[in-house]
Order: structure tokens, then sequence, then C-alpha cells
């Protein structure tokens, strides 16, 4: 069954494939209204679930209009008003929607939660984001920077901050896509290290670089995420923005990056908190363009996934 779990468990060629194909689809409707069909609809009479038990703005809106220009169509349920949010196993709610649904997309919060939904869908499962990792988000983002400055293969990309679900999918693709990543943050939020070992084995140079100016010297890509993910705790705000001050992403830290860096976030950001909007408005940033790519990235790993 061609899931789309993540980065680092999906095929090497099938995940250079989907970023070549998001980009010529991209490229194949340039200047149409957004609600009007591609010229080929692979996803017609496809019916998709997307579930979200955790909020979202891009991976919901950006699912839902890629599956309809591809001719398909979405439901999309609120994992509370599910009976999923009532005690009904996963197991079940797997099987149950497999019987009525082409594909799950599922946003949700421990990862077994996912694996346990596609161990029994007899469909294909997307993973829209866990408390671990988040892969339709680093697609975008590949696509993103390779739109922009050509292969990232080779590329110095530095993440700021969290060692978060977002920053494990960068790891993966580090692994995957052959990038070099450093992290730069505090020692207690740093990435997993399982992760970490898992993309140096692949030959990626994957760096732990507390001084985040030192960090970012050379970068070609600076990426920061927020300080307080969806699934973290409220009560421990304060201690992280206490930790993590020092990476907020600013004008001066980008100095230190190469002149024709680009900024990356995956937002939703917090403005003058990990980042400025000196950074997020300025000429390095492509944050836009990153949400943008969410759309035809997800319509590729759509693809794959339905085999069409
Ligand atoms: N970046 C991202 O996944 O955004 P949403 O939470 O709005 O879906
Ligand atoms: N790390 C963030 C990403 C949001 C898209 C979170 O999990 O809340």
């Amino acid at each position: 069954m061609p899931h789309f779990l993540d980065i680092h468990t999906t095929e090497q060629t099938a995940l250079r494939h989907m970023i070549d194909q998001a980009r010529s689809m991209k490229d194949a409707r340039a200047g149409r209204p957004k609600g009007t069909h591609d010229d080929d609809q692979p996803l017609q009479g496809h019916m998709v679930a997307l579930i979200f038990e955790k909020p979202s703005t891009r991976t919901r809106v950006s699912f839902d209009m890629g599956v309809r220009q591809m001719g398909g169509q979405t439901m999309v349920l609120s994992g509370s008003e599910m009976q999923l949010g009532h005690g009904e196993t996963i197991a079940d709610t797997a099987r149950v929607l497999s019987r009525y649904v082409d594909l799950i997309m599922i946003r949700t919060f421990e990862e077994s939660i996912l694996h346990e939904l596609a161990e029994f869908a007899s469909v294909p499962v997307i993973n829209g984001l866990t408390n671990r990792t988040h892969p339709c988000q680093i697609m975008a983002d590949v696509l993103t920077y390779e739109e922009h400055r050509g292969p990232i293969a080779g590329k110095k990309v530095v993440w700021t901050g969290d060692g978060n679900n977002v920053c494990a999918s960068f790891l993966h693709a580090a692994g995957q896509f052959g990038f070099d990543l450093t992290f730069t943050g505090p020692e207690s939020l740093d990435p997993d290290p399982e992760f970490v070992a898992l993309a140096r084995a692949q030959g990626a140079r994957i760096e732990m670089v507390r001084d985040p100016a030192r960090a970012v010297d050379g970068a070609d890509l600076v990426v920061a995420d927020t300080w307080v993910s969806m699934h973290d705790s409220q009560s421990n705000r304060e201690r992280r923005h206490n930790l993590l001050r020092p990476y907020q992403v600013n004008d001066a830290l980008m100095s230190h990056a190469k002149p024709d860096a680009l900024f990356m976030h995956c937002l939703p950001a917090h403005r003058e908190e990990e980042v400025t909007s000196a950074v997020m408005d300025g000429p390095q940033s492509v944050i836009f363009d990153e949400a943008e790519n969410r759309l035809h990235a997800q319509k590729a790993i759509l693809r794959y996934c339905l085999g069409v």
C-alpha cells in the first residue's frame, strides 16, 4: 500500500518523482483561476477524507483544493466530531473509512495513531502532521528551494530553535535528498537522536551548533518554526521562550548566511518571536511560496498514493 507516512520511509526515487511532478503540474496550470480543473483529472471518481485532530489552515485548504483541481472530491472531518474522539478504536475507524473513501489524510497527535490507521486501512494514508513529523511540509519546502535556487543536494540548511516535528522531517529529507543540516538551538530541545543518526548514516552532514551566528555561517537556507507547537503544553511556554530567544531569526543573524540564502517558515509564525517581520517580509523570505507549494507538492503525493 503506497502510504505517505514519512520522508525517510518513502523511496528516494519516488520522492524525486513527486517533486518533479509537482513542479510540472504547477507550471502547467500557471495563470489559471484556482478553482478550475487541471487538464487531466487523475482523481476523477476518487473520494478523499481529510481528518483533523488539531487546527490547520494550510494543510486543510491545500489538500482540499488539490483534490478538487485533480477532479476528486473531499470530506473534511474533525476528529472530535467523529466516534474516534469518543472511544472507537483507530483500527475500527480505519476499517470503516476504507469502505467509503479512497484515501485518508490525517493530522493527529501521537505518531502511533497514524501508524495504526495505516496498518488497518485498506486505502492509502497520508501524514498531515503528527507530534513527531510533518513530511508534506518538507516536500513543499524542497520544491520551493529548488524552484528558487536549483538542486538542494549538497546545500547547507540551518534549522533554528526547537528540534520539533518539522525539524524531524527536515532531517529525514537531508538523508533522502542529500543536503547538510545544522541544528542551532538549546541542547534540551535537540532533535531526536535517532533521526540525526539516520540522516548521518545516509551520508548527510548533520551538526549541532549552540552559537546561532556560527551555525548560520555560510548557510544556503535558514529555517524557523514556532517555539511552542500545538502538542506542547502551554505551561512550558515561558521556559521555552526564555530558552529560545537567542535563536530568533533577525537581520543580524541572516547577515551571517550566504548573501543569496533563503528564509523559510512553515507558518503559522509568531512575528517578533522566532522571526522578525523584517526577515519574514524581506527579500530572502519565500514563506508564501512555501505555503503555495503545499498545494502542488501534495497533489503529487496524492497521485503517488493512488497510483494515478
Ligand atoms: N504549515 C502548516 O502545516 O500549516 P497549518 O497548520 O495551517 O496546516
Ligand atoms: N511545529 C508546529 C508546526 C505547525 C504547522 C506544530 O506542530 O504546531
